[in-house]
């Protein structure tokens, strides 16, 4: 069987992380081998550059810099996780990857979709996820579950209008690319959001030939 990349995407307070493992364990079930990993993040390099790109002793970094930071994770995290992984036939599922970029660095910051691209393209190649869930919620519901967690870090910090540039990239991303990506109506309790998501991954398992058997 070969590996698919399932990669998880909204804005802050989305409950993406909790969902994440219900899929996990969901595919476990259905005999996948899982790896789980975030971005920024994922190597020991990956978390190191998390830490400055999240820390306030930061705060007032270039977007430049911000966002070759993120791409030097993210090439590092291919290279040492994500790649092996799929190619033993592994599922990655992933929370956060380039299309994070698009809505936070694009969206949220107003760099250029062209310079994303080109990152994108240098270090992914044609690699692209599978499929891409986007949990999604109104701004201020995002934000008032995200303040009740910790202390802001150098993105939460950021304003209401910023969230729904990002909010706004996101849902424009997911009518660019319907074939992988999929929204999931975030702003509803725990239960009814994974009865989706669990609907979501039937039916990507029901596409994908190598698992079509899984579920019969
Ligand atoms: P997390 O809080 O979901 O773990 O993600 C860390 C933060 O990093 C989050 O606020 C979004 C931000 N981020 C970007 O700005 N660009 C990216 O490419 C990625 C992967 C994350």
């Amino acid at each position: 069987m070969s590996g698919r990349f399932i990669t998880l995407e909204g804005g802050e307070g989305a409950g993406k992380t909790t969902q994440l493992t219900f899929m996990r364990d969901y595919l476990e079930q259905t005999g996948c081998r899982v790896v789980v990993t975030r971005e920024p993040g994922g190597t020991v390099l990956g978390e190191e550059i998390r830490g400055l790109l999240l820390s306030h002793r930061h705060d007032g970094m270039s977007l430049a810099a911000e966002t070759l930071l993120m791409f030097a994770a993210r090439a590092e995290h291919l290279e040492r996780v994500i790649r092996p992984a799929l190619a033993e036939g592994r599922w990655v599922l992933c929370d956060r990857f380039t299309d994070a970029t698009y809505a936070y660095q694009g969206g949220g910051r107003g760099l250029a979709q062209g310079r994303i691209a080109v990152l994108e393209d240098w270090v992914q190649g044609a690699l692209r996820p599978d499929l891409t869930l986007l949990f999604d919620l109104p701004v201020m519901v995002g934000l008032a579950r995200a303040g009740k967690r910790s202390a802001a870090d150098r993105f939460e910090q950021e304003d209401a209008a910023f969230f729904a540039r990002v909010r706004a990239m996101y849902l424009a991303r997911a009518a660019q690319h319907p074939d992988r990506y999929r929204v999931v109506n975030a702003d509803q309790p725990i239960a009814a959001v994974r009865a989706e998501v669990k609907s979501r991954l039937v039916e990507f398992l029901h596409c994908s030939p190598d698992h079509r058997s899984i579920l019969q």
